[in-house]
């Protein structure tokens, strides 16, 4: 298992590019499944869960190419679909593989998909997604593992979610664009990525209103034709590298992103003690080699704080003046980087669902343990601040969602090996 060396402390300098989102990436090219078409996309970001969805989308008889020129280019041609079966053994490795749900019932009439599983940080139902499905019309029962729906032909309906799911939104936004008649979503997520995906959505030919809203509305049409869309800035990575800066007292430029993505961090940000100047497509953050004043977080759905940039918080919070109090609000266990920045020194102490950080000046290098994909990314900008080498074991949950992140950070003048 690979594991990366890092040395601190740190300042980070420079220019960075953000890449195309990961949870943009992943709904989008499952609604290639929606036509028998051609969905040509650029931007798509080279991560281990957007190969695991090119793989099942093969599997499933989806056409699959990546250009040799530019390896953020993909053409995904579901013409000839020849399986409605997700397996267990991709969808393990996976739990976003249940976004084929929808668009294969919407587009075959029957899918087949292994139950996600838990992960890490929760038990990750996806109660609202089958629940949604029954209402626009499918039977859906979930037996040896597997989630078994059918429906001719769906019928649109009024959808009210009981949670705000991500994914739930998702899988029935994309499967209301081919039933029959109308289907109003309530209680929507409004996540950008969920925009991103209504928006090429859109150029295939769907007809949908209200995306980013709680409420979207969708006209079915009989079929989707061919598009071509860019993925949207990964706001997550952007609030990562920008949290990193920050932690290290730095100045730090991400270009290719889009502030209006993430103004909840941005504002936390500026209360942490940053100046920050935007532009269109680029953030500067400048700390002025001053050290970070601690924010208190707590995390909700879009437009709020992301559960997403939590871990990546409190390890801002762990070497900055004061106290912060972080309280995770979306997940029930999303606090297990909390017990491995503990080990580099960190005085955090946990009471329910909140983390309460008392800052200190440095952390001590340690051998730590990445735990899931979001936790390893924290763990690697603690690393950053503390005083010798760090070891971040288990380095597979970040290849999951960042894109070459050593050479990004080496870029950016932080010495950062990774060893096989
Ligand atoms: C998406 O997951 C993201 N993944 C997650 O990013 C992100 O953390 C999450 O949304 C919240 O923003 C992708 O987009 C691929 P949810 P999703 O359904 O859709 C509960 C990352 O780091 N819930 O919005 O699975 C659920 O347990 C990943 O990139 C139910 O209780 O999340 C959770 O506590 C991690 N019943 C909360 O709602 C349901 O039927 C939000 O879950 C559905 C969800």
């Amino acid at each position: 298992m690979d594991r990366l060396e890092i040395d601190g402390p740190c300042r980070l300098q420079g220019e960075v590019r953000a890449s195309g989102a990961k949870n943009a990436a992943l709904p989008i090219m499952a609604a290639s499944l929606l036509a028998a078409a051609p969905l040509r996309l650029a931007r798509v970001p080279a991560l281990a869960d957007v190969r695991t969805m090119g793989r099942l989308l093969a599997d499933l008889g989806c056409s699959v190419r990546q250009d040799e020129s530019d390896p953020g280019g993909w053409t995904l041609d579901a013409s000839a679909l020849s399986s409605c079966h997700a397996d267990y053994e991709l969808v393990r490795t996976m739990r976003a593989s249940i976004l084929v749900l929808g668009p294969l019932l919407a587009r075959l009439g029957e899918a087949e998909v292994s139950l996600p599983g838990g992960c890490a940080i929760g038990a990750r139902p996806v109660q609202v997604h089958l629940d949604g499905l029954r209402a626009l019309g499918a039977e859906v029962a979930v037996r040896d593992g597997y989630i078994r729906a059918r429906a001719e032909r769906l019928v649109g309906a009024r959808v009210v979610m009981d949670q705000v799911s991500v994914t739930g939104t998702e899988v029935l936004l994309m499967a209301a664009c081919l039933a029959d008649g109308d289907t109003v979503l309530e209680n929507a997520a409004r996540e950008p990525e969920v925009v991103d995906l209504a928006v090429c959505l859109r150029a295939m030919g769907a007809k949908i209103r209200g995306e980013g809203t709680s409420t979207i509305q969708v006209q079915g049409v009989g079929r989707l034709g061919a598009a071509e869309h860019r993925i949207q800035p990964d706001r997550i990575e952007t609030g990562t590298f920008l949290a990193a800066a920050a932690l290290t007292r730095g100045q730090v430029c991400v270009r290719d992103t889009d502030p209006q993505l993430l103004e909840a961090v941005l504002r936390k940000l500026r209360l942490a003690g940053a100046a920050l100047r935007t532009g269109a497509d680029w953030i500067e953050l400048d700390m002025g080699g001053k050290r970070p004043r601690a924010v208190d977080i707590s995390t909700a759905p879009h437009p709020a704080f992301p559960t997403d940039m939590q871990a990546q918080f409190c390890a801002l919070n762990a070497v900055a003046e004061g106290v912060g109090v972080v309280t995770e609000n979306v997940f029930e266990n999303r606090f297990q980087h909390v017990l491995e920045l503990s080990r580099m020194g960190a005085d955090i102490r946990i009471e329910h669902n909140t983390a309460v950080v008392i800052g200190r000046e440095a952390l001590d290098p340690a051998p730590v343990m990445a735990t899931d994909l979001r936790a390893s990314a924290s763990l690697v900008i603690a690393a950053l601040a503390a005083q010798g080498t760090t070891v971040v074991n288990r380095i597979y949950h970040l290849d999951r969602g960042y894109e070459r992140i050593e050479d990004k950070l080496a870029g950016l003048g932080a010495a950062v090996r990774r060893v096989k």
